[in-house]
């Protein structure tokens, strides 16, 4: 029998059998984040992990998330299925980005992408409006898909859109008025919400024929408005200097837009298409296809290569980097990452980040297997971390990013009686430059008086300090770099 993940469609399907991850709580937040099991063989580059974990039975942990190579949380937001959680330059500013929303069981959704400042403000709120169908008819407050949320050089932001449709795929052995998921992308201004440009797959039918998915008519589906067939499964766009490269993952392809919508060239993984394939280029079901280094003459793609989804389970998911030549018409390999000590079988979802042009790390999130790896220039691993049970937890996405913020709220304090004393536990939720606290004794809830009663370093997400005999039962805790203060909690009595 064909394994849970294997129902047709199943781009992100999650397995409902329980299994047990570990979780941190906390005594000064009520937060549940699964623990990250972090092992570092070598030199990381600079930044935190941003995940956004979803599935297995810590409903608590599904938020975004950004922990340190220690394993400590740093941020978690608020409790709710997430995508693409990162930081891109907006503006010129550092932002964090995510799409936040309902996701389909068969692998795409509706929501909103989430642009906050580095206090955690949220700046633009990018919604995408107009006459979509869904598949049970419903309307939604914004049509955003979860596979991409790309701030483009231009200030723009690119997200996805799927839209049910009915279809002749008499081609394919379905009926002339079949349904089925047209996949589109909108290029939005972040400010107005207005879109600048969009696409649609369908409407390019002779160069991107139905009859090349490698996504099969499965029983039943295509039938009904409720089942539609997903022929396309865009999952990534970038802005290239002519147009737009589009990653269809059930046509194993990439596709090279003009600036008017126009397919240029294709990259298949099968065959090559337009491309003679030449050593390590074939790939399959990818995601996070982006490009670099594009000239007239050609460009380098990078792809997470999923590889084994359905058809094959015996390839490894690898890491992928291609170079294209228009003027010789070769896509050849020139990079091929994969853990030997660890090799990984990743059905749906992934991405692969470039984090660095000089020592040519990568970092890789492995989608429906809850792990990231940090590959160095010479492709040794030098980090990996899990987060869940492989195939029951997973993140559509995972980054490494450097991240500065100091929240907009105030830093937490709890204290609990000790037998001679108290306990104050403390913490504040996403600021990344505090590095000690102290402790204040204030004489009322309302009290202004406070006197310094103790001091510690920070030590992960959560500091706790004993005190001995505290003068009074009000304590009021402060964050501090060195000797600046940038945060004080609320007086806290106990
Ligand atoms: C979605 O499909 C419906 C039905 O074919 C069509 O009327 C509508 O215009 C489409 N919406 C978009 C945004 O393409
Ligand atoms: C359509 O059905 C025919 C007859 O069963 C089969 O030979 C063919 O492979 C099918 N084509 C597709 C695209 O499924
Ligand atoms: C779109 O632009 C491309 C590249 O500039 C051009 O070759 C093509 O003819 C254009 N197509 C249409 C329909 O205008
Ligand atoms: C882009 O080109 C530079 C200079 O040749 C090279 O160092 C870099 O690795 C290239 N980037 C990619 C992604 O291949
Ligand atoms: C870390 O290393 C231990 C011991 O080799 C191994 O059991 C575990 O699976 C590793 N975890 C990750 C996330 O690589
Ligand atoms: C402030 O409060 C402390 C106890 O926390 C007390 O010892 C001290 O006398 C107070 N100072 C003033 C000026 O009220
Ligand atoms: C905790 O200790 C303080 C100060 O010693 C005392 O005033 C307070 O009643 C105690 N609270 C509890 C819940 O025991």
């Amino acid at each position: 029998m064909a394994p849970w993940w294997y129902t047709a469609g199943s781009a992100l399907v999650l397995s409902l059998q329980a299994a047990a991850w570990d979780y941190s709580t906390y005594s000064s937040i009520d937060f549940q984040p699964p623990k990250l099991e972090v092992n570092k063989t070598g030199t990381t580059d600079p930044g935190y992990i941003f995940i956004g974990p979803r599935g297995g039975v810590q409903a608590a942990g599904t938020a975004a998330l950004i922990y340190d190579d220690a394993g400590d949380l740093v941020y978690e937001g608020p409790e709710e299925i997430t995508a693409n959680f990162m930081v891109q330059k907006l503006f010129g500013e550092d932002v964090i980005t995510y799409w936040a929303g309902d996701m389909m069981h068969v692998g795409y959704g509706y929501g909103t992408v989430h642009i906050l400042d580095n206090t955690y403000k949220e700046i633009y709120t990018v919604r995408l409006t107009g006459d979509f169908v869904t598949p049970d008819g419903s309307t939604k407050d914004s049509y955003c898909d979860l596979h991409e949320s790309h701030i483009t050089p231009r200030n723009t932001l690119i997200c996805t859109a799927y839209n049910v449709t009915q279809h002749d795929l008499t081609s394919i052995n379905g009926t002339s008025s079949d349904w089925m998921l047209d996949s589109q992308f909108y290029e939005i201004d972040v400010r107005t919400n207005h879109v600048i440009n969009s696409w649609s797959a369908l409407d390019h039918e002779a160069d991107i024929p139905i009859t090349s998915s490698h996504q099969g008519l499965g029983k039943d589906v295509g039938s009904t408005q409720d089942n539609p067939y997903d022929a396309y499964h865009m999952n990534a766009i970038t802005v290239t200097n002519h147009g737009y490269l589009v990653s269809l993952r059930h046509m194993w392809s990439g596709y090279y837009l003009a600036q008017n919508g126009s397919v240029m060239w294709q990259v298949s993984g099968e065959d090559g298409a337009d491309f003679k394939q030449v050593g390590k280029a074939d790939f399959s079901w990818q995601h996070d296809m982006r490009v670099y280094n594009e000239t007239d003459n050609g460009l380098v793609l990078n792809l997470f290569n999923n590889a084994n989804t359905p058809t094959d389970e015996q390839s490894e998911t690898t890491g992928l980097s291609l170079d294209i030549d228009l003027s010789k018409k070769t896509v050849t390999g020139l990079r091929e990452l994969t853990d030997p000590n660890d090799p990984i079988h990743s059905v749906s979802q992934g991405s692969y980040q470039l984090l660095s042009e000089i020592d040519s790390h990568v970092f890789m999130d492995y989608g429906s297997i809850s792990k990231v790896k940090e590959f160095d220039g010479d492709g040794n691993v030098v980090f990996s971390a899990q987060f869940g049970e492989d195939n029951d937890v997973a993140s559509y996405r995972g980054y490494r990013c450097q991240w500065t913020a100091t929240p907009f709220w105030k830093p937490s304090a709890s204290v609990t009686n000790t037998t001679d004393g108290a306990t104050v536990f403390m913490s504040w939720n996403g600021a990344t430059e505090y590095d000690n606290w102290v402790v204040y004794a204030a004489a009322s809830a309302s009290s202004s008086n406070t006197t310094k009663i103790a001091s510690a370093k920070r030590t992960g997400f959560e500091t706790k300090i004993d005190l001995t005999n505290p003068p009074t039962s009000f304590v009021q805790v402060v964050a501090r770099k060195g000797s600046d203060v940038l945060g004080t909690s609320e007086i806290v009595s106990f």
